[in-house]
């Protein structure tokens, strides 16, 4: 049996009976409104007297305090969250508070909350943003932990908001929350659990009911179709490598926009095998992959009207006899040759192979890949933004819009011939890495380049920092995050929907 965690949120005029926590805004006045001013007459002053004692409250944006209440109020605690000041208010800092408000009912214990919103001058949209941001910071992955049949919810359940408006901008976005948590759930999996063909008929069950075509090619038919890159690559598992096409047709007509991503179920670096510590995080080598099928169906469950087609490389990089070799040479699906330097350069290869294939097949007008594809990246921007390499400047400034209104950080990076040039191989067209360990993420941003054809607008999202993160951020529990999945939701609907 596992554990039922979902939060269950619902905008009415009035919450439904038995909430525990009433949770009331304050603006910089420290001013009660209506159910404050009720609550307050209840409790003889209890609310009134504590925000005119406690200086450390003072209503400023972010300030969150917990109160236990007299049980005349009828709940066991408030919650009083400060608004600061209204022109202060955009729609990523509401699902910021959201998730703040989230994670402090839950420390409180709290199982049923209701959200006052009664007097409080935000818009219905600011409240539908807030409720999704609260959805986003709930998601729990407790699969493999033994529940007992009469466990009581630990984690806050029902969630209710006093705005009757908001309902109808919540829906899409519970369906990006949905989509994030796919994502998230690949993330999570451990390689045992998840491997390629696992991934692809995960891919296939998700997302074919709600209208997007799926093609799986397996092993035999991607050595027909000549991936040597990623075929290299998988050849060691013993779980086979797989590629697989999701295709979403909004609009009947036009060439699409693309999305590739990089799947290796799990990275141990091959015979460039990596070292022990922390090896256990490279089952999220994957996440490339899953916010590429998790903006598949955020766009099914939207009706998007733009056409989108997805593509993810899928494979272990393993270690056994059968594993590629440094110095091996691989010959790509593009017909360029690689010599392999590094296996644990792996991703790259796996790309290469997506990326020509996408381009050859599906002619798209834009194509954007993401990967966990270097630890460089990390030392460059750590886990708060992620790497973007752009060759089109009209791209990245819709990338970056699409960042500005997702709160999903971009920074962009440099494409430059000089490092397209050192990624020429001596004896083979091309070589897997640079010549040393400087500028590793342009270098395989470099490596990539070589695999666009003509003038095709490209960006390249290197996620190795923002796809899993260690401890908690306001909209984003620790450890998988689905990071791309709301940006690109933003990015396809206000450019190609
Ligand atoms: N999957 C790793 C990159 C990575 C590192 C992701 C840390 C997430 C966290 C990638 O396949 C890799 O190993 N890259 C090498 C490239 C090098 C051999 C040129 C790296 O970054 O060390
Ligand atoms: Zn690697
Ligand atoms: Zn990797």
């Amino acid at each position: 049996m596992t554990l039922n965690t979902t939060l269950e949120i619902k905008f009415a005029g009035k919450p439904r009976t038995g909430a525990d926590t009433a949770v009331l805004f304050i603006q910089l006045e420290k001013k009660l409104e209506s159910v404050g001013k009720e609550l307050d007459a209840k409790t003889k002053g209890f609310i009134s007297d504590y925000l005119k004692k406690e200086k450390s409250f003072t209503g400023k944006a972010g300030d969150l305090k917990i109160v236990t209440l007299p049980a005349v109020s009828g709940y066991r605690r408030a919650m009083l969250v400060g608004l600061g000041k209204a022109e202060d208010q955009t729609l990523v800092k509401a699902e910021n508070l959201g998730g703040k408000i989230l994670a402090v009912l839950e420390a409180a214990g709290s199982i049923h909350a209701a959200i006052f919103a009664e007097g409080v001058k935000k818009s219905d949209e600011f409240f539908a943003h807030l409720a999704y941001g609260a959805n986003l910071r709930a998601y729990k992955f407790l699969k493999y932990k033994s529940v007992k049949k009469d466990d009581a919810p630990k984690h806050l359940a029902k969630l209710d908001v006093t705005v009757p408006g908001a309902a109808k901008f919540y829906k899409p976005l519970e369906n990006i929350a949905d989509a994030v948590y796919f994502a998230r759930d690949q993330v999570n999996e451990p390689p045992n659990m998840l491997y390629p063909d696992e991934f692809a008929k995960r891919i296939a069950k998700k997302l074919k009911p709600l209208g997007v075509q799926v093609e799986i090619i397996d092993e035999k038919k991607m050595a027909k179709l000549g991936m040597g890159a990623a075929i290299g690559v998988g050849q060691g598992s013993m779980y086979p490598p797989r590629m697989v096409i999701m295709q979403w047709k909004g609009n009947g007509k036009g060439a699409p926009a693309a999305f590739v991503g990089k799947g290796i179920t799990f990275d141990t670096g091959g015979v460039s095998i990596k070292p022990a510590q922390g090896m256990e995080e490279m089952k999220m080598d994957m996440g490339g992959a899953a916010a590429v099928v998790g903006l598949m169906a955020a766009l099914a469950l939207n009706k998007s009207k733009a056409n989108v087609v997805g593509i993810v490389g899928l494979a272990e990089n393993a270690l056994s006899s059968r594993a590629y070799r440094p110095s091996d040479i691989l010959k790509s699906y593009s017909g360029k040759t690689i010599e392999v330097l590094n296996t644990d350069a792996e991703g790259r290869l796996v790309l290469a192979d997506a990326l020509s294939y996408i381009q050859k097949v599906h002619k798209p007008k834009v194509i954007v890949d993401l990967a966990t594809l270097t630890g460089a990246i990390l030392v460059a921007l750590g886990h708060e933004y992620c790497g973007t390499f752009a060759n089109d400047d009209k791209l990245w400034a819709q990338l970056e819009t699409a960042s500005k209104n997702t709160g999903e950080r971009l920074w962009r990076m440099p494409l430059d011939d000089v490092f397209k040039k050192e990624m020429t191989g001596t004896i083979t067209d091309l070589k897997n890495i640079g010549n040393g360990r400087n500028a590793g993420s342009c270098t395989a941003a470099g490596f990539l380049q070589h695999f666009i054809e003509g003038k095709t607008a490209w960006a390249h999202l290197d996620i190795a920092g923002t796809a899993w993160v260690k401890s908690d951020q306001p909209t984003v529990p620790k450890y998988g995050t689905g990071f791309g999945v709301r940006l690109l939701h933003d990015f396809v609907q206000k450019n190609y929907g």
